[in-house]
C-alpha cells in the first residue's frame, strides 16, 4: 500500500463499504482501517470471498456483515449508524451478467435503489461504483465524463451491466438534485491487482492462473481490442481521496490508467513472466472467437481509454504504479498458497 496523506478529519468515522469483501472492496477496506476509520463490511459472498477480509475479521474497528445489500431493514441499520457509505456491491463481469442477467439488474439497480433510498433517509455521504461500461461502444476516444453513451440493442444481455450502472448513476444524481445528497459517483475502468478472481472473465487474473499451469492463455477475439489496466491501489487512492473533498460531491469521475495495451500485448507480457523463450510465445495463445467464448453477437469495445481531467484537476489524482509492477504483485498473489485458490472455469460456451 502506498502512504497517504490523512485527512485528521475523518479519523474515527464509521464507513460502510457494500461489496467490501470483493476484489477493490476489501482493499479498500484495508486503506479506510489504515487511516483510522472504522469499517463495517456489507456482503453477501456471492462472488466475494472470506479469504480477502480474513486478516482484519479480529481489528477492533471492522465488523462483517452477511447480507445482502438488497435487505433494506439491514441497510437502514447499517446507514443510521454510519457517517459515509461506499457502494460497490454488484454483480460484476461480462461471464456472469450473460449467464445471470437478472441478477444484475436485482443486485445493481434494487440493490442500489434501497441503499440510495437509506442515505437519502439519513443524509449520508455516498459513493457509487460505476464503470467504463457505460460508455458502451463509443469510438470517441478517450471518454470524458459528458460524453454521449452508445449501447447496443436490449436483446443484447452483455449491455444489461452498463444500463443498471447507467441507472444508479442517475439515480444517485437524482437524489443530489432532489433532496441534497451527497454523492460522488466514480467510473472505474478495467482495475487489477491480488485478490482479483478469473472466474467471471477478468482478464488479468485469467490469464496468470493460465500461464502458472503451463496451459496456454485464451484471448477472446482477434487479440486487437485495447484496455488500460490502472492497480488497485491507485484506485482506492482515488476512491478515498473523492470521499474527503467537498469538491467532489455531485460529480461523475473517471477512475483509471491511461495507458493502453491491447489483449495480445498484455498475453505477451503475462507469458513473459513465466516463460522467456520467444518462441514459445505463440505455441501458448490461444484465439477464441466472441461467439464461442460468449454468446452469439457478442460485441466488444474495440478501446476504452478515459480522460482522467476532471479527477486530477479535482484532488489532483492520477495513477502512479505501472502494469508491469501489478502484473508482478498478481504473480505474487497467484504463486503463494496457489493450491488453495479456486481454479478458473473458462465459459461453458468456450470449451
Ligand atoms: N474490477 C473492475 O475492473 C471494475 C471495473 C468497473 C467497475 N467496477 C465496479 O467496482 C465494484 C467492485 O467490483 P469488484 O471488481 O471488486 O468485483 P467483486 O465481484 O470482487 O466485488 C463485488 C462484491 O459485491 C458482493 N455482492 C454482490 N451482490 C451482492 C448483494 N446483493 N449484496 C451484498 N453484496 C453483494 C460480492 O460478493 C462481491 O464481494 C462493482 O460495483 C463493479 O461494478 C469494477
Amino acid at each position: 500500500m502506498h502512504a497517504f496523506r490523512s485527512n485528521p478529519r475523518w479519523n474515527g468515522l464509521r464507513a460502510l463499504v457494500t461489496g467490501g469483501a470483493g476484489f477493490i472492496g476489501s482493499h479498500l477496506a484495508d486503506e479506510l482501517l489504515a487511516r483510522g476509520y472504522h469499517v463495517i463490511v456489507l456482503d453477501d459472498l456471492s462472488t466475494g470471498r472470506l479469504d480477502n477480509v480474513a486478516h482484519v475479521l479480529q481489528h477492533p474497528g471492522f465488523r462483517l456483515i452477511r447480507d445482502s445489500v438488497s435487505n433494506s431493514v439491514t441497510i437502514d441499520q447499517l446507514v443510521t449508524s454510519c457517517d459515509v457509505v461506499f457502494h460497490l456491491a454488484a454483480a460484476v463481469g461480462v461471464d456472469l451478467v450473460i449467464r445471470d442477467p437478472v441478477r444484475v439488474f436485482e443486485t445493481n439497480i434494487v440493490g442500489s435503489h434501497v441503499l440510495l433510498a437509506a442515505t437519502a433517509r439519513h443524509h449520508k455521504k455516498t459513493l457509487i461504483a460505476s464503470t467504463s461500461e457505460v460508455y458502451g461502444k463509443s469510438e470517441k476516444i478517450p471518454y470524458h465524463e459528458e460524453d454521449d453513451r452508445v449501447l447496443g440493442p436490449t436483446s443484447n444481455t452483455r449491455w444489461s451491466y452498463a444500463i443498471s450502472k447507467a441507472v444508479d448513476e442517475f439515480l444517485a444524481l437524482a437524489y443530489h438534485q432532489q433532496v441534497g445528497l451527497p454523492v460522488v459517483i466514480f467510473r472505474l475502468f478495467n482495475t487489477i491487482g491480488p485478490r482479483q478472481t478469473g472466474r467471471y472473465g477478468m482478464v488479468v487474473p485469467r490469464f496468470v492462473q493460465q500461464a502458472l499451469r503451463g496451459e496456454p492463455l485464451t484471448v477472446y477475439g482477434d487479440g486487437w481490442q485495447s484496455r488500460c489496466f490502472c492497480d488497485v491501489d491507485d484506485v482506492v487512492r482515488a476512491i478515498v481521496g473523492l470521499a474527503e473533498c467537498d469538491d467532489a460531491v455531485g460529480n461523475v469521475f473517471n477512475v483509471g490508467s491511461t495507458a493502453e495495451v491491447t489483449i495480445l500485448e498484455l498475453a505477451r507480457k503475462v507469458l513473459s513472466l513465466v516463460d522467456d523463450r520467444p518462441s514459445s510465445l505463440i505455441d501458448r495463445i490461444k484465439l477464441v472467437p466472441y461467439d464461442q467464448a460468449y454468446a452469439p453477437g457478442f460485441e466488444d469495445t474495440r478501446r476504452r481509454v478515459p480522460d482522467i481531467s476532471r479527477i486530477k484537476a479535482t484532488i489532483g489524482w492520477q495513477p502512479r504504479i505501472c502494469l508491469d509492477d501489478t502484473l508482478h504483485r498478481v504473480f505474487a498473489y497467484y504463486r503463494q498458497d496457489r493450491e488453495s485458490r479456486p481454479a478458473i472455469v473458462d465459459p461453458p460456451t468456450s470449451r
